[in-house]
């Protein structure tokens, strides 16, 4: 047998064990592995039943990814998992799957090809491949309704979304779970059932009976809600309907026609690329695996506000003891308050018990002095965006905390390389710009300074996984990657304002090509305040003669902040729904600029250009590592849509010597970059 997959037999009992680390992917080599195996079981005159096992942490966690490209249209591929999972469903001898970890996409679709499924407590089973812009494409939209159900199918392909052993006991689609050793429980299970007859799913109808017409336009109804512009989950709801009317076989062939369109659509390109770019930007290239990262312990947050709350939840959540400081008692209550509430909030929605939310409160020390600093193992600074503040309680912190203590600052657009000056340990200061609410936002930029150690950078990114976020490197400029391009993406929103459009069609246009929302709404959620001081903090970079946008300063200087002041670009009733702003109209047209109409992709393609001119020169500076670490900032941080792949990717999609004529026309420079890579007829993600 292949090394990939191991037969070995317990008593009567044939054991074919998966071993292709780390996920037991049904790389080359595994389908056929597991196929001699059965064949073997079923010549072998001793054995009564077969029980097939993942090594390891897990189950089959899917087909693999990495073959996707090889599919050509027009091809057949070289193993059909469709057709193999027919035959091992003919094994006379019964097939038990025995479960654990995470049995998703094809690992899934393997087990619903046996005859039984058994199930650690914690495994879970679920067919995510719409999160990759396909669908399952080895009869799972075949299979699975007929074990739960037609509604339950429907949901479960077309959201992604896994789910737990129990709920899949309840469903049906597995027949035990197994508490205690799987493998000697799924062994035993096996001699419980080996000599009773079986049916195969394939053969089953029991549960097939077509939903009433509500529940179909509701699966698409919330598919096109919860993955707004993709194709995967309406292709993924018509092929379970399918199983409803066709045969199985037709209705096989019909999820195959789906699951290769979906597969050569740029979206599923865009998808895939973001699910392995989301782990290739944790691989910084000259920091090893030799670096390790510090042991963190103990944190500790200055600031409660909504940033420094946010953090401080976070840690929370990951276990990890952490003092919130403020700088009086008054502010430190209402932060505390704050955190309290969302906590609270979480049980009341049911998705934390009280006993979770109070050990997670028991691990926040809110205090007003620098007490317990001293054991810290990283302080956070999560103060107000001034230089001078951070500069006074980076001064503090140096002489508070121990040697060995990691220094981090959360600016969003400030100089960590002037903060780390105000202390004897540059090398140990490092950025962590989290996102608000930062308990929520996956993002976390990790700014690495001209002095910051390796080991430093290694450690920042280590606790950023560990706080669930996904950490993206980025070296130190004003704005950083995210916020540097969101300064030209802005101002662009608010300039077509100027010229004529209405804030209503900027921020409509954008959020129609699949932004969570458009850029004035964006500014106007994250505060006009915010945007006009950052503007100031860098007013002597601005070049003499180039023209900045009015609007926003404007609405500033009246005290229009956007959502918190119910009045910015647009203004807001008590449930936070927007409503055009007159002011706004009034403000734009006094200007003096000369109006004109725009068309929707044109707001889309000047704001979009302006993203991917920035990004360009950010790869050109070495501020970003490589393209991917840009999109997987949009991607995580503000709300780029997923099956576009980010604005890098989408430029490469866009084609880049177009982009860069594009460029031209607008009356801008392209980043030479850009001008670079068009003349080379190259990508700028290598895709
Ligand atoms: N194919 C190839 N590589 C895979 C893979 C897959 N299906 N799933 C995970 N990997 C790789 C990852 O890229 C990563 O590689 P790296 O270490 O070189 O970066 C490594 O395995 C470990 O993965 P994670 O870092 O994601 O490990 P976690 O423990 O955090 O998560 C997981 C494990 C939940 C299984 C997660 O990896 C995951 O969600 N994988 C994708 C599952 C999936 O989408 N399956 C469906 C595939 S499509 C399909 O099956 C089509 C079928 O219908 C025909």
């Amino acid at each position: 047998m292949s090394e990939l997959v191991r037969l070995s037999k317990t008593g009567h009992i044939a054991v074919i064990t998966i071993c292709n680390p780390p996920v037991n992917a049904l790389s080359p080599g595994v389908p056929e592995g597991i196929q001699r195996s059965v064949e073997a079981a079923n010549a072998d005159s001793e054995v009564r039943a077969i029980v097939v096992i993942g090594d390891g942490n897990t189950f089959v966690a899917g087909a693999d990814i990495t073959e996707f490209g090889k599919i050509v249209a027009g091809k057949a591929p070289p193993v059909s998992l469709a057709q193999l999972f027919l035959q091992l469903e003919d094994s006379a001898k019964p097939l038990v799957m025995a479960l654990h970890g995470t049995a998703f996409g094809g690992g899934l679709e393997l087990a619903m090809a046996g005859h039984y499924r058994v199930i650690a407590p914690g495994g879970q089973v679920g067919q995510p491949e719409v999160k990759l812009g396909v669908i399952p494409g080895a009869a799972g939209t075949q299979r699975l309704p007929r074990l739960c159900g037609i509604p339950k199918a429907l949901e479960m392909c077309s959201l992604g979304e896994p789910i737990g052993a129990k709920e899949a006991l309840e469903l049906g689609i597995v027949d035990r779970i197994i508490e205690g050793d799987l493998l000697a429980g799924a062994v035993s299970f096996a001699e419980e059932i080996a000599s009773r007859p079986f049916v195969k799913v394939r053969d089953r109808a029991d549960r097939l009976a077509a939903p009433d017409g509500a529940v179909v336009s509701r699966s698409r109804d919330t598919a096109g809600k919860v993955r707004r512009g993709q194709t995967a989950p309406l292709a993924a709801i018509d092929a379970v309907m399918a199983a409803a009317t066709l045969p199985f076989a037709d209705g096989l062939a019909y999820e195959r026609k789906l699951f290769e369109q979906c597969l050569y659509s740029v979206q599923s390109k865009a998808l895939i690329y973001a699910f392995f770019g989301e782990r290739a930007v944790g691989k910084i290239p000259d920091i090893g695996k030799d670096v390790k990262p510090l042991d963190i312990q103990r944190a500790a947050v200055i600031g409660a506000g909504t940033m420094g709350g946010g953090i401080a939840m976070t840690f929370a959540n990951a276990g990890i003891p952490v003092i919130v400081k403020e700088a009086t008692q008054e502010a430190l209550d209402r932060g505390f308050g704050v955190i309290r509430a969302n906590y609270a909030g979480t049980v009341k929605k049911g998705r934390l018990t009280q006993q979770a939310m109070d050990q997670r409160l028991a691990l926040i020390t809110p205090q007003i002095t620098y007490d317990g600093f001293e054991k810290a193992d990283l302080v956070i600074e999560a103060a107000f965006e001034n230089m001078a503040l951070k500069k006074q309680i980076f001064g503090d912190l140096d002489r508070i905390t121990k040697p060995g203590c990691i220094l981090a600052t959360n600016t969003s657009s400030l100089d960590v390389d002037a903060i780390a000056q105000m202390t004897s340990r540059p090398e140990m200061v490092v950025g962590m710009h989290f996102f608000s609410p930062a308990n929520v936002m996956r993002l976390l930029e990790v700014v690495r300074g001209r002095a910051t150690r390796n080991d430093v950078i290694a450690t920042a990114m280590a606790v950023g996984k560990k706080l669930k976020k996904v950490a993206v490197l980025a070296r130190n400029c004003p704005g950083f990657i995210g916020n540097r391009m969101v300064f030209p993406y802005a101002r662009e929103a608010q300039f077509m304002v100027e010229e004529g459009a209405t804030v209503e069609a900027v921020n409509d246009a954008l959020y129609n090509f699949g932004m969570a929302m458009g850029p004035l709404a964006m500014m106007d959620l994250s505060g006009i305040d915010v945007f006009a001081k950052i503007r100031e903090e860098f007013k002597h970079e601005e070049k003499p003669g180039v023209r900045q946008p009015l609007l926003g300063i404007r609405l500033y200087e009246v005290g229009a902040y956007g959502q918190k002041t119910s009045r910015g670009f647009s203004l807001y009733d008590e449930n936070r729904r927007a409503q055009p702003n007159p002011e706004v109209v009034a403000l734009a047209a006094s200007l003096g600029v000369s109006q004109r109409t725009f068309t929707a992709e044109e707001i889309v393609e000047r704001c979009m250009l302006s993203l991917v001119n920035e990004g360009a020169q950010l790869l050109d500076e070495g501020i970003a590592l490589r393209a991917v670490d840009i999109d997987i900032v949009y991607l995580t941080g503000y709300g780029f849509p997923a099956h576009r792949g980010g604005p890098m990717f989408y430029a490469d999609t866009l084609g880049l010597a177009h982009v860069v004529s594009r460029i031209e026309a607008l009356g801008w420079t392209p980043a030479p970059l850009l001008r670079r890579l068009a003349t080379e007829g190259k990508t700028l993600t290598g895709e």
